[in-house]
């Protein structure tokens, strides 16, 4: 080939901002995960509507008389469940993956919330199955609700740690917390040092939160008996701030109890600490996500329109302002600097999104004009759907676009001129979700063909980030990844190198160049397994996925209606000890990932029947 360069002429000029990263609490991407508390369940508030196989005691072993009570002597309102410890009798928490990780000679915050008699002892130890891996604390217990602190330091170091709370009498306990000291620029309440770390060094110009299908599904009721304590609720930012013994928990859309330790404050904190620009989503009153349907409760709506002005106000009022307080009082006085906000995400209902999307723009640019109000188009699979969402947001006027699509690689190579015939009068494209479907080496490249297309487009491709950011390698309902862990460790995957590569190398403006001819990518790369990400039962008749033994994995012909599958495509079928696994939720069958890294081992085939016409 002949690449012709001219150095004088003047492509586009690439933002700053241009790649950051969308973090979603998927794949235990927060608690267990970036959040750095280390015991699971701390409140005793996992329940089986979050998950059938929950209880309030999960990852909870006990000694003695315990008891998990749900009656007017809790912590708080939002707080439902305690646990009463007869005399004598201990609890002890068995953390994440294998145990709670401590290192030798690290500190570690424990803390409780307690009601017993004065003269109460707790005596709190940290071991595994060796013995010791602490010296053991004694906390003393002086009547009503308290917080109680203590700090170990690790003799050992283990991955398998226990940490047991024994009580000398009867007592109530709650919020039962360990902390390494080492969090992230060692702020409180922080995040995973190595998982953190691995963000930063990306150098993202935005972070993306909270998600993702958990914003915008599930209800949008708060949390508060008139709603009969909804478990399953959207996402709503001011659950998650305050004093963490006051946030409510919810059950995650992924299929398990989210805390939201890790909440707004910590997102916008995070953003700040990594030097990039936050960019919240809240939800839109259309659940997307499969689950396609729209909200017609005025009040409801009027109140999230509310609650999002709420939190512009949070993000950036002063601190003398009812919602900058609250931020000023934990701990960030200044503004946080807000100018870009999300409202919806993978709408399946263009109309209905759009007519609710509007009045939260109309709200938003009424008091806020500076603001940059995000729209979406749904999922890019979707055909005549994001045909529509598209041609509304066209006549809408709407400043961005997010739009979103996992593929195959090969698809990512034959695509990279996918932006050069957008429209330059706009909207502009914040591609807020993509992958292809594998964490090899060649998903990372076909990745990096594709991203030079979106540089070459920098004019119109504003911003763009990989998805999603990380797995827990145990809790996997979403692979492929760009991050892995476990509780001991954690690892980029090669499409972290290309995004790093790019992410630390942002140009100022396109150099544009010509080729005289371009690499023929008509073929199938070796290994690599299409079926878009969404199979419903309005698109095709029949969906077959077969090893290359002929040992069929899935075969659906949609009789038990709408299916959804996490994921699709060669990297994201579950595939562990040889076992596929399949799982039927709710309305929807999940072909639960196990996030397995041999997946490139296996030749899958996917066969799948469209309806004529789609
Ligand atoms: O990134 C995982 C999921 O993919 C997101 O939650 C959703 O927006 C998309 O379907």
């Amino acid at each position: 080939y002949t690449i012709t360069v001219d150095p004088d002429a003047r492509g586009a000029a690439i933002d700053d901002t241009m790649y950051g990263v969308f973090f979603e609490d998927i794949n235990r991407a927060a608690d267990g995960g970036l959040y750095a508390e280390l015991v699971q369940n701390r409140s005793f508030e996992y329940s089986t509507a979050d998950n059938g196989s929950y209880t309030p005691l999960t990852s909870w072993t006990v000694g003695g008389t315990v008891e998990v009570v749900n009656d007017s002597g809790r912590l708080n309102e939002r707080n439902r469940n305690y646990l009463a410890l007869g005399a004598g009798s201990s609890v002890t928490n068995t953390g994440y993956n294998t145990g709670i990780r401590v290192e030798k000679g690290k500190r570690y915050d424990f803390s409780v919330w307690a009601r017993a008699e004065n003269g109460t002892t707790l005596t709190v130890g940290l071991k595994d199955t060796a013995g010791q891996l602490a010296t053991a604390r004694r906390v003393a217990v002086k009547g009503d609700w308290a917080k109680y602190e203590a700090t170990f330091t690790a003799s050992r170091t283990s991955s398998r740690g226990r940490l047991t709370v024994a009580s000398s009498s009867a007592a109530a306990l709650d919020m039962v917390s360990l902390f390494p000291r080492d969090t992230y620029k060692r702020q409180p309440n922080g995040l995973r040092k190595d998982l953190a770390e691995k963000i930063a060094a990306l150098e993202p110009g935005f972070v993306r939160f909270p998600g993702g299908c958990l914003v915008n599904t599930g209800s949008m009721e708060d949390y508060s008996e008139s709603s009969g304590w909804q478990r399953k609720r959207s996402y709503q930012w001011k659950d998650t701030v305050g004093p963490v013994e006051e946030r409510a928990t919810n059950a995650n859309f992924w299929g398990y109890n989210q805390s939201y330790g890790l909440g707004y404050y910590e997102y916008f904190r995070f953003a700040e600490d990594i030097g990039a620009m936050p960019l919240p989503v809240v939800p839109a009153l259309v659940t997307g996500c499969g689950q396609n349907r729209a909200t017609d409760d005025e009040a409801l709506l009027k109140r999230h329109i509310q609650d999002t002005l709420d939190l512009i106000e949070f993000a950036n009022g002063p601190a003398t302002s009812t919602w900058g307080r609250v931020r000023a009082e934990m701990g960030h006085p200044k503004p946080f600097g807000l100018t870009h906000i999300g409202v919806g995400n993978e709408e399946n209902l263009p109309v209905e999104f759009m007519e609710r999307f509007k009045r939260f723009r109309a709200a938003i640019e009424a008091e806020h004009p500076d603001i940059t109000v995000i729209s979406n188009s749904g999922p890019d699979d979707s055909g005549t759907t994001f045909d529509t969402a598209w041609r509304l947001n066209r006549e809408a006027g709407v400043d961005m676009v997010d739009e979103h699509y996992y593929n195959s690689p090969q698809w990512f190579l034959q695509n990279n001129d996918r932006y050069d015939a957008y429209d330059r009068k706009g909207p502009q494209v914040f591609l807020g979700e993509y992958a292809s479907q594998g964490n090899a080496w060649k998903n990372g490249l076909a990745e990096a063909a594709f991203m030079t297309g979106l540089e070459r487009n920098a004019d119109i491709v504003k911003l763009a980030s990989y998805a999603p950011l990380l797995a827990n390698e145990d809790y996997v309902q979403w692979s492929p990844d760009m991050i892995w862990f476990n509780n001991r460790a954690s690892w980029g995957s090669a499409n972290y190198e290309v995004q790093k590569l790019f992410m630390t190398n942002v140009g100022d403006r396109v150099v544009p160049s010509e080729a005289t001819t371009t690499p023929d990518v008509s073929g199938p790369i070796t290994g690599a397994v299409g079926l878009s990400t969404w199979a419903t039962s309005a698109a095709y008749d029949d969906v077959r996925v077969t090893a290359a033994d002929g040992t069929t994995l899935l075969d659906d012909d949609f009789s038990g209606g709408a299916s959804r599958w996490t994921h699709s495509g060669g990297g994201s079928w579950s595939v562990r000890d040889g076992q596929y696994v399949q799982t039927d939720e709710a309305a929807e069958n999940t072909l639960v990932t196990a996030g397995d890294p041999a997946w490139r081992d296996y030749d899958l085939h996917v066969k799948a029947t469209k309806k004529s016409g789609k």
